[in-house]
C-alpha cells in the first residue's frame, strides 16, 4: 500500500492508473477504522480496479466545544488494517495540505443538511460537504462509498453530486453493529463497558418503532415520542426520534412507503446517532 501525504504525488500516481484504465473507488474516513469502515473498503475492493483511501480528520466539520482535538487518532492500527485489505493507496494529508489558506469557498448542501445533527451541530454538513468536494476533485474517483450510519451525512453527499454534475458514483453500505446491536461508530470508543450495553437500547428503540410502523396503527408523532420517553427513562438525553422519508428527509406522512428513522441521542458525554430503513 502506498502512503502519501501530497496533493501532487497523489495526482501523479492516479494518472497513471487512470491512463491504465482502471476503475478507481474511493473511501473518505476520518480514521480510528472499525468494522464498517472495513465494510465499505470491502465493498470498494469488489467494485473497483484500485482502492484510494482517505484519512483526514476535518477540522472544518467540528464546531466549538466540539471533540476535534480529542478525536482518537489512530495512525499505525489503521494502516495495519487497510494493509491487511490490500487497498492501494493511502491518502493521508496533512491539514495546510488540504487548507494551505483560509478558504473563500463553501460547499452548502440546503434542505436535506438542515434540522436533526444539521441543527444541533450548526456548519457541521457544510464542513463535511466542503472537504468531501476537495477530496473528490483531488482523487476524482469513479465510486465514491459511504456508510448508511450517517444517513443525514449521505443524503447530504447525493445532493451536492446530483447539483454539482459530479461525476461519481456514491455507494451507500449498510451498518455495521456489534453483537448486541449498537451501530459501529469510532466515537463508541468513548463509551466504558457498561454504557456500551446500555447504549444497544438505541438500536433496540428503532426495532420497537418500526414494528409499531409495520403493524400501521399508531400516529407517528406517538411512536416518536414513546421511543424518546423510553431512552430518557433509561439514562439517555434524546436529542432527536424522527419518522422521515428517505428520499428528502422531511417527517413522514401515513402515505409515505419509503421510511427512514433518524434518531440521536447523548449517553453521558457520548453523542450518538442511529437510523433504521423501512420500506413498508
Ligand atoms: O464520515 C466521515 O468520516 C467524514 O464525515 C468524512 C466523510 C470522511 C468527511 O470528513
Amino acid at each position: 500500500m502506498q502512503c502519501i501525504n501530497k496533493i501532487l504525488n497523489l495526482r501523479e500516481q492516479l494518472n497513471r492508473w487512470r491512463l491504465a484504465g482502471d476503475v478507481i473507488a474511493f473511501v473518505p474516513t476520518m480514521g480510528n477504522l472499525h468494522e464498517g469502515h472495513m465494510q465499505l473498503v470491502s465493498q470498494a475492493k469488489k467494485q473497483a480496479d484500485r482502492v484510494v483511501v482517505s484519512l483526514f480528520v476535518n477540522p472544518t466539520q467540528f464546531g466549538e466545544g466540539e471533540d476535534f482535538s480529542t478525536y482518537p487518532r489512530t495512525e499505525a492500527q489503521d494502516k495495519q488494517k487497510l494493509e491487511s485489505l490490500k487497498v492501494d493507496l493511502l491518502f493521508m494529508p496533512e491539514v495546510t495540505e488540504i487548507y494551505p489558506k483560509k478558504s473563500l469557498t463553501t460547499v452548502s448542501v440546503t434542505g436535506v443538511s438542515e434540522g436533526y445533527c444539521g441543527a444541533k451541530r450548526v456548519g457541521h454538513f457544510d464542513g463535511v460537504a466542503t472537504v468531501v468536494s476537495k477530496l473528490f476533485n483531488i482523487v476524482q474517483p469513479n465510486k465514491a462509498f459511504f456508510g448508511e450510519k450517517d444517513f443525514q451525512q449521505l443524503a447530504v453527499i447525493r445532493a451536492m453530486v446530483l447539483d454539482l454534475n459530479l461525476p461519481i458514483e456514491i455507494i451507500p453500505v449498510p451498518i455495521v453493529r456489534e453483537s448486541n446491536g449498537l451501530a459501529m461508530s469510532s466515537r463508541n470508543g468513548y463509551l466504558t463497558a457498561e454504557q456500551k450495553n446500555l447504549a444497544a437500547q438505541l438500536y433496540a428503540s428503532l426495532i420497537i418503532a418500526k414494528e409499531e410502523l409495520v403493524l400501521g396503527q399508531a400516529e407517528y408523532l406517538d411512536i416518536e415520542k414513546e421511543a424518546r420517553d423510553k431512552l430518557t427513562q433509561l439514562g439517555f438525553e434524546p436529542e432527536y426520534f424522527t419518522i422521515c422519508r428517505q428520499e428528502d428527509l422531511k417527517p413522514a406522512a401515513k402515505t409515505d412507503k419509503q421510511l427512514v428513522i433518524l434518531l440521536a441521542a447523548k449517553l453521558g458525554q457520548v453523542r450518538l446517532i442511529d437510523n433504521l430503513q423501512i420500506n413498508l
